[in-house]
């Protein structure tokens, strides 16, 4: 694909339920509360991203609903997901909890966060929390696709998005495939591995052929894959320099390269790690 082939169309994409997501979002995960995620949000909106992703479980709402009013950009501009921490046992109520702390009147998607005892347990109540707009989209992270299916058996509002561990190396087909069948976005989280793919040969290799760097080319890989996709970062140069992926492609001979370096051997999700 020729880069002038690549429309700011790309940097948009519609949920099942209509609501608009941009197709790159900052990721704040293991973030501290204060100042450096306020900068790195801040950064961010003045970078572009009008897309922030949070979770009651990473403890740093506040900072990212203080950066968001001090930029002044109208909230309607911005979407922001945070995500309901399944040890608590009232979604619609702990939805309430997370706009006081954001210090704002809805969030754009709330998702279940990871499947913790079941997955389906916590649907209705995820159902009013977008009943009573607390929130314009739900949906799920970490789950599989028997998971999904399950939620999706009880849903009298399906989700829209299945937010997932996802990157060349962890290229997970099948449930990649399972969410597009169910029209469900997949949203990539550890697009860099947590910065553990950036030194890869094979990586570096393909950023040298087209004159980016390792993080645009996992990043453009995400996107070229259907995905939304949320890098992670503390650094203004590296919060902009990841932003910046929407004026070049990845032939279909690159995409292989990197589709070639997948380890997930078929597993859908990932079990072994912590997710807040
Ligand atoms: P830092 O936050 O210090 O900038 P992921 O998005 O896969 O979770 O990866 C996040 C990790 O990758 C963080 O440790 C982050 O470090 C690092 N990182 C993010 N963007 C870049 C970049 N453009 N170049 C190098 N490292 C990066």
């Amino acid at each position: 694909m020729a880069a002038e082939k690549v429309t700011t169309d790309e940097r948009r994409r519609t949920l099942a339920d209509g609501n608009v997501i941009p197709i790159v979002g900052l990721g704040v995960w293991q973030v501290p509360n204060g100042p450096e995620c306020e900068n790195a949000v801040r950064w961010g909106l003045e970078a572009g991203y009008r897309h922030i992703d949070t979770a009651q479980a990473y403890g740093n709402e506040e900072s990212v609903g203080r950066a968001v009013r001090d930029s002044r950009i109208p909230r309607e501009e911005i979407f922001i997901t945070t995500k309901f921490y399944p040890a608590r046992s009232d979604p619609a109520a702990e939805a309430e909890k997370s706009l006081q702390r954001l210090g704002v009147d809805y969030v754009d998607l709330y998702i279940i966060h990871w499947p913790q005892q079941g997955p389906t347990w916590a649907w209705p109540g995820m159902e009013t929390a977008k009943e009573r707009g607390y929130t314009r989209s739900i949906g799920v992270s970490n789950f599989s696709v028997a998971e999904l299916e399950q939620v999706i058996g009880v849903a009298s509002t399906p989700p829209v998005v299945n937010q997932i561990q996802f990157s060349p190396f962890e290229y997970r087909r099948a449930l990649l495939e399972a969410c597009a069948s169910h029209d469900v976005a997949v949203e990539a989280y550890s697009p860099l591995g947590t910065g553990r793919h950036l030194g890869h040969p094979a990586v570096a290799a393909v950023a040298e052929r087209v004159g980016r760097t390792p993080a645009q080319v996992l990043i453009r890989w995400c996107i070229q894959r259907d995905t939304i996709v949320l890098p992670k970062s503390t650094h203004r140069d590296r919060i902009e320099v990841n932003a910046q992926v929407f004026d070049f492609a990845l032939s279909d001979e690159d995409m292989a390269v990197l589709d070639d370096l997948d380890q997930s051997h078929g597993t859908e999700v990932a079990r072994e790690r912590k997710w807040w």
